[in-house]
C-alpha cells in the first residue's frame, strides 16, 4: 500500500508494522508541561497562564490551571507508558515551575516534582527525553524572545537544570518548535504572548536560536552525559500553481517556517534570501557572526516534528491558518491554500504521510553531513473521539494515521527510500494523553489515552492497545 492511500477501514496489522521496526529504534510518547501538568498556580506564571486569562484567547475559555493534573497523577501516567511498552518518554520541564520569574536558583518544589517523575520513569525503565522549553516562558520576562536577554536567561536556566538532573536524562532538547513560537506567538497572535508583528517578529528567531546555542553550551559545561539536540516542526512547502508569484511565496514560507531555524543551527548561517524578498528580513538584521558560532553547536541529534505539508499562494487571504484564523495573516503577501485531496484530522489538517518522507529527504538534501541522527520527536493527530456506552474509545483513524506515518518514515530512510541516508533513530507519538491544546483548549484530542476533563479519569483508546501490540511484537 502506498503511504498516501486513504486508510482502509481494516485495522492495520500490528505484527506487520512491528516487523519493519529495526532493533534499537526508539518508540515513545511525547507531552509538554503546560498541556498536562496543571498546578500552574503552585509555580511561577508563564505567558500561557497570562494569555489564557484573557477573554477570547482560548477557544473554549479554558486555562492551564488543571489540564490533565499530571502534577498529581504522574505515577498513573508513567504506569500507562509502561503498560504501552514505550521505550522513552519525551516531556518538558516547566521553566516557571523550576525557576519562577526566569532568574535565580531553582525552586525546591519544582525540583522535587521532576525528581519524583524521573524516579518513576527509572523504575519502569523508560528513557527520559527532556525538553527545556516547550513555550512556557516565565511571564516576568516581559517581551520574551523579542529581548536578547531572554536568550541569556534561558542559557542560565539550562545550565542549572543540567547540573541538577545531569545523570537522570538521556536526551536533552533545548527548544521545542521555535518556528511555532515565532509564527503563532509573535507574528500572528494566535499563541502566547499574542503579538501580531508579522515580519517584525524575526528577532525572536535569532534570540531563540541564540538561547538554544547557549543552552547547549551550558549543558556541555554541566557535563551532562545525555545527548543534546533541538526540535523543530518541519513542513514541506509547495506552491499552489506554477506561477512565478506562487513559487516565490512558497519559497518565502519555506524560509520562515523551516530554513531560517534549521540553517543557522546546522550550517551556522541564515539562508540566502532572494533580493526581492530581502526587505522583509530587515528585522533579522546583520546577525553577529559570533552569535552564529554560538547557535551552531555540535549536536547529537536533531528532533523533527511533522504534522502536515503546506501549500502556498501569492496574495493576501482570509487569515486561515492550521491553528485558527488570524486577522494578522491578512497582512501577509501570501496565504495558505487548503490541501483538500487528503483525508483530514479533527483540526482539519491533511493526513499526508508521504510528506513525512519528504521532510526527512529535505533535511538530508539541505544539510548533508551536517545533519546528525534524527528522531521524529512528535507526530500524531486529533480526532473527535467518542466514548461508547460501554466506556471504550474506538479510534481507527488514529491507528491508521500512526501506522501510515511510522511506515512512511521507516520506508523513506530504508535503502533506496526517498530519505535514504538519514540516520533515523526513533519516533514519538503525540501524544500520550488528550491534553490542553493551546489556543484550541480542550477541543482537540490527540491522546492515545482519553482524558475525561471533568473527572480526569484516563481510559486507553483502541490506538493505545494497537500500539501496545506493535511494541510487544517488535524484534529486540
Ligand atoms: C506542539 C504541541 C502541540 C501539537 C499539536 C506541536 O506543534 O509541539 O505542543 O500540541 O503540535 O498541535
Amino acid at each position: 500500500m502506498s503511504p498516501d492511500t486513504v486508510p482502509s477501514p481494516k485495522k492495520p496489522d500490528p505484527n506487520s508494522l512491528a516487523h519493519s521496526i529495526p532493533p534499537g529504534f526508539v518508540i515513545g510518547t511525547a507531552t509538554a508541561a503546560a498541556q498536562i501538568e496543571g498546578a500552574s498556580t503552585a509555580a511561577g506564571r508563564s505567558v500561557w497562564d497570562d494569555l489564557s486569562a484573557q477573554p477570547g484567547r482560548i477557544i473554549d475559555g479554558s486555562d492551564t490551571s488543571v489540564t490533565c493534573d499530571h502534577y498529581s497523577r504522574y505515577a498513573e501516567d508513567v504506569a500507562l507508558m509502561s503498560t504501552l511498552g514505550a521505550d522513552a518518554y519525551r516531556f518538558s520541564f516547566a521553566w516557571p515551575r523550576l525557576q519562577p520569574g526566569g532568574s535565580g536558583a531553582l525552586d525546591p518544589a519544582g525540583i522535587d516534582f521532576y525528581d519524583r517523575m524521573l524516579d518513576e520513569l527509572a523504575e519502569h525503565a523508560i528513557s527520559p527525553f527532556a525538553t527545556l522549553y516547550h513555550w512556557d516562558t516565565p511571564a516576568e520576562l516581559e517581551v520574551g524572545w523579542l529581548d536578547r536577554d531572554t536568550a541569556l536567561r534561558f542559557g542560565e536556566f539550562a545550565g542549572l537544570v543540567g547540573e541538577r538532573f545531569a545523570d537522570r536524562v538521556d536526551a536533552w532538547i533545548t527548544l521545542n518548535e521555535p518556528a511555532t513560537v515565532t509564527l503563532n506567538g509573535y507574528a500572528l497572535g494566535i499563541h502566547a504572548p499574542g503579538e501580531t508583528l508579522l515580519f517584525d517578529a524575526l528577532p525572536t528567531v535569532h534570540h531563540q536560536l541564540l538561547g538554544h546555542g547557549l543552552a547547549a553550551q551550558a549543558l556541555r559545561a554541566a557535563s551532562v552525559p545525555g545527548r543534546i539536540g533541538i526540535t523543530n516542526v518541519h513542513s514541506p512547502v509547495h506552491a499552489a500553481t506554477d506561477s512565478p508569484e506562487d513559487a516565490a511565496m512558497a519559497q518565502l514560507f519555506d524560509i520562515v517556517h523551516n530554513r531560517v531555524f534549521a540553517d543557522p543551527v546546522l550550517l551556522g548561517s541564515y539562508p540566502d534570501v532572494p533580493d526581492e524578498l530581502a526587505p522583509l528580513f530587515g528585522a533579522l538584521g546583520g546577525a553577529d557572526s559570533r552569535d552564529l558560532d554560538t547557535i551552531c553547536q555540535p549536536l547529537d541529534f536533531y528532533g523533527l516534528n511533522y504534522y502536515m505539508p503546506t501549500r502556498v499562494a501569492a496574495g493576501a487571504g482570509t487569515g486561515a491558518s492550521p491553528d485558527g484564523t488570524a486577522e494578522a495573516m491578512t497582512g501577509l503577501p501570501f496565504h495558505l491554500v487548503d490541501i483538500d485531496e487528503y483525508p483530514r484530522t479533527g483540526f482539519g489538517w491533511p493526513i499526508a504521510p508521504k510528506h513525512l518522507g519528504t521532510a526527512l529527504a529535505e533535511m538530508r538534501d539541505r544539510y548533508g553531513a551536517a545533519l546528525p541522527p534524527v528522531y521524529i520527536t512528535e507526530n500524531g493527530a486529533s480526532f473527535a473521539d467518542e466514548v461508547a456506552p460501554n466506556g471504550t474509545i474506538n479510534d481507527p483513524e488514529r491507528i491508521a494515521y500512526l501506522d501510515a506515518h511510522l511506515r512512511a518514515a521507516l520506508d523513506a530512510v530504508a535503502p533506496g527510500g526517498a530519505a535514504d541516508g538519514v540516520d533515523l533513530r526513533g519516533y514519538f507519538a503525540w501524544s500520550l494523553l488528550d491534553n490542553w491544546e493551546w489556543a484550541a483548549g480542550f477541543t482537540q484530542r490527540f491522546g492515545l489515552v482519553h482524558v475525561d476533563f471533568d473527572t480526569l479519569e484516563r481510559t486507553p483508546k483502541a490506538s493505545f492497545e494497537w500500539l501496545r501490540q506493535v511494541l510487544a511484537a517488535r524484534q529486540r
